[in-house]
């Protein structure tokens, strides 16, 4: 391979949520030190690169996602020193480090925030959204927060109302002040000249909003269920005129260190996620797709966002695939049984860079938390709780999955007697051995990870592609039905992998493909 492919196109991400991998501390939550001793095995995982969860300080309302410092490290996971250990022991294991970086808002307890709020004319105070209200008192518009309710918060000290896309202690930025945005650019040289290798960017579609502050209109789609702001197209609140100067500008500042990467959370039309690779200037390298993260599990569905996002990223960027993290229901609450296999191979035979969250490779299932009990603000608010999804790393069978010697702050799930790292390490057909065995595959063959990729038109149930480079030529096929069905193509020699471990003999143009398998054959 060229050495001028850069990692993250090969790599795959692993996704850790830091308060639930590894307690070093016995306080019930994950730290940094805890993914440090855990290197090894994300090392022998066979993952190229891990995203933290944010790790700045934080009250913690929002997992740390509402940060008070955006250049220090909560003490619950630890120290500076201890992150810049972790740094370098993931680089001399040839892992690289990439921090959540979360623009759009801050906690309402960093101290920008407590002095753009003490005074209508304190410097700070245009950091942050400030409107009046309307004549009658009520909120400047109807924009309502992703976690219920207005987003306009009044504050009774200087008598205005300020926005919070989130809850009401995650204040927005003002992206159109420049001495803020100066602020936060320079939070990302901090960290990268630690040697950090790149950023997820939350929430980076809503950074910039309509200057005019005009109402969205209703959703005529809307059903109940749904997250609150969905009531309205978020047509004056999401991927606003000047948001792509703003990326373009963060891409100039993190192309200040070599080989960083940039990647964001994008809740937008895939033509318009595909817009962030940049057009007159370079913006993300990875606008991340969370499309199938939210497309339940069928096979013409899951097809179509494929094709259609294939289609839209075309050759303006390289691809990205999420089937799962911390915003979304685990794999194995969404689709049958076995079918966690047939995911784990989808997402690491597409061309592109997977981002695999924790736990996915021991077929996690996540314990349902009443949401009157949940920890997760938006699960207590709307009912959409994300606990489940969230439950500590179950490593073995043993008290608290081992995850810590004390109760954890979220429950173990209850399948940690069967879905731990411990028993599937030892077993040669377990989900964990098959996403290891798939990870080596993808190393192994230019052709999977590089290569091109061109959809077979296949019958339901049946989902195909082919995968090829320098004439090695790969059919990945899934069976998403019950049922045997046959897949013929002239030319197929080879199985390479199956989902069910269980067979790589030779084939003659055809193969028989079971209920719920997945094959990888060569040509
Ligand atoms: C992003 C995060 C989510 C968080 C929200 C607010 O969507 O993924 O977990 O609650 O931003 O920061």
């Amino acid at each position: 391979m060229s050495n001028t492919v850069p990692w993250w196109r090969t790599a795959v991400i692993y996704h850790i949520l830091v308060p639930s991998f590894y307690d070093t501390d016995a306080d019930g939550w994950g730290d940094i030190n805890g993914i440090t001793e855990k290197l090894d095995y994300i090392r022998w995982f066979g993952v190229d690169a891990i995203w933290l969860s944010p790790v700045y300080p934080s009250p913690l309302l929002d997992l740390g996602y509402d940060i008070s410092d955006y250049l220090g490290v909560e003490p619950k996971f630890g120290t500076l020193d201890g992150l810049d250990r972790l740094v370098s022991e993931a680089h001399s294991r040839d892992l690289k480090v990439i921090l959540d970086w979360v623009p759009n808002h801050s906690s309402d307890r960093h101290s920008w925030f407590c002095e753009s709020r003490s005074s209508r004319n304190n410097p700070k105070r245009d950091w942050y959204i400030w409107r009046d209200g309307k004549p009658d008192g009520s909120p400047p518009n109807n924009w309502i927060s992703v976690f219920g309710g207005s987003v306009w918060q009044w504050d009774d000290h200087t008598g205005q109302y300020y926005m919070h896309h989130f809850l009401d202690s995650q204040p927005d930025l003002n992206w159109r002040n420049p001495d803020m945005q100066a602020a936060m650019y320079d939070s990302i040289r901090f960290w990268l000249a630690r040697g950090v290798d790149g950023f997820r960017i939350d929430a980076l579609d809503m950074l910039i909003k309509d200057e005019l502050f005009r109402d969205n209109p209703p959703n005529p789609d809307y059903e109940d269920g749904n997250g609150p702001d969905s009531k309205h197209l978020p047509v004056y609140t999401r991927a606003q005129k000047g948001i792509h100067d703003i990326v373009a500008q963060m891409r100039k500042v993190a192309d200040e260190y070599p080989d960083r990467l940039l990647a964001g959370e994008l809740y937008l039309p895939l033509e318009e996620v595909a817009s962030f690779y940049g057009r007159e200037k370079p913006e993300l390298h990875l606008p991340l797709n969370l499309r199938l993260c939210w497309t339940s599990w069928d096979r013409d569905e899951w097809k179509s966002v494929v094709d259609e996002y294939n289609q839209k990223v075309g050759s303006k960027g390289w691809p990205t695939w999420s089937l799962s993290m911390h915003d979304c229901p685990r794999l194995a609450a969404r689709c049958p049984g076995e079918h966690t296999r047939l995911a784990a191979m989808l997402l690491l035979t597409l061309r592109g860079t997977p981002t695999h969250y924790y736990g996915e490779e021991i077929g996690m299932r996540g314990t349902p938390i009443p949401a009157n009990e949940a920890h997760d603000p938006q699960g207590r608010r709307t009912g959409r709780n994300r606990d489940p999804q969230r439950t500590p790393m179950q490593w073995n069978s043993k008290l608290h999955a081992d995850f810590s010697r004390v109760e954890p702050w979220l429950p173990i799930s209850d399948d940690f007697q069967t879905a731990n790292v411990s028993d599937q390490s030892d077993d040669p057909h377990s989900l964990l051995t098959l996403y290891r065995r798939l990870l080596q595959l993808r190393r192994d063959m230019p052709a999977l990870n590089l290569g091109e990729y061109q959809s077979l038109e296949l019958e339901n149930p049946l989902l195909g592609y082919q995968r090829s480079s320098n004439g090695q030529r790969v059919d990945v096929v899934l069976n998403f039905g019950d049922d045997p069905v046959f897949y013929r193509n002239d030319g197929i020699k080879r199985i390479l992998i199956s989902t069910n471990l269980d067979r790589d003999h030779e084939v003659f143009n055809e193969v028989e493909i079971r209920g719920g398998e997945g094959l990888v054959v060569s040509h």
